[in-house]
C-alpha cells in the first residue's frame, strides 16, 4: 500500500528530489504529501513547486522551538502522512516532536552509524583515515544520529579524496538507498 510521507528539508533537497523521482518512475509506492522546510529561501521548496509537490515553511526560531514542531507536527497530521523523512533538515528535534511521531521519523545521514555522528561527517571519515564509509538510514530516536538502522551502504575512501569528492560518492549512494529504506515501510 501506497505511503505517505512527509519530507523536511533545509537547503539543497537533493535527497527530496531523488525519493520524488523515483515515486515518479513508480519504483516507488508512495507519495510526498507535504515537504516543510524551516528556511523560506531553501532551495528544495523550488524544486518542491517545479514537481508540484505541496510545501510549506514554518520560520524556525531557535528561542522557541516549540511553536515550529507544533506548526510542523500539526501540518504533517493534517496532510496524513505515515512517516516523516529527514531529508537535509539541519534543526535538532527536540523530544517533544519525536515523541510525538514516535518510530515514524527517518533520517538519513552520511556515515556508517555509529561512526561520524554531529556536523561534517565526510571530514570526520578523512580525519580518522578509515578505508570506507558510507551512509545510513535510521530511525530518529532522542538522542542524535542514532536509533534503529533500517539501511547502510558502503563506499570506498580513496587515498586522495577530499571532503567534497567524498561527499559526492556518499551522496549518489543516499539517492538510492533512502528510497530503499522507505520501499521496506508499510503505511498504517
Ligand atoms: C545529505 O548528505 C544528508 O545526508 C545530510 O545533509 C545532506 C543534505 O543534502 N544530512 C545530515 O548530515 C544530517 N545529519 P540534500 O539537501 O541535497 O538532500
Amino acid at each position: 500500500m501506497s505511503v505517505r510521507l512527509g519530507v523536511m528539508a533545509s537547503g539543497r533537497g537533493s535527497n527530496f528530489l531523488a525519493i520524488q523521482s523515483e515515486i515518479e518512475q513508480a519504483t516507488l509506492d508512495a507519495e510526498i504529501a507535504l515537504l516543510i522546510s524551516d528556511r523560506s529561501n531553501a532551495p528544495a521548496l523550488k524544486q518542491a513547486e517545479k514537481r508540484h509537490v505541496p510545501a510549506k515553511t514554518f520560520p524556525y526560531d531557535k528561542s522557541d522551538r516549540a511553536a515550529f514542531e507544533k506548526s510542523a507536527g500539526d501540518a504533517i497530521d493534517a496532510a496524513g502522512c505515515d512517516y516523516i523523512v529527514l531529508a537535509g533538515f539541519m534543526r535538532i528535534l527536540t523530544p517533544y516532536f519525536i515523541e510525538r511521531f514516535s518510530g515514524r521519523i527517518l533520517n538519513i545521514h552520511p556515515s556508517l552509524l555509529p561512526s561520524f555522528k554531529g556536523l561534517h561527517p565526510q571530514r570526520q571519515a578523512l580525519e580518522a583515515g578509515v578505508k570506507f564509509s558510507g551512509c545510513t538510514v535510521h530511525l530518529v530516536t532522542t538522542d542524535l544520529d542514532d536509533g534503529p538502522i533500517l539501511a547502510q551502504a558502503v563506499v570506498p575512501v580513496l587515498d586522495d579524496d577530499t571532503e567534497e569528492s567524498l561527499s559526492t560518492r556518499i551522496l549518489k549512494q543516499e539517492h538510492r538507498l533512502y528510497a530503499e529504506a522507505i520501499r521496506g515501510l508499510s503505511s498504517k
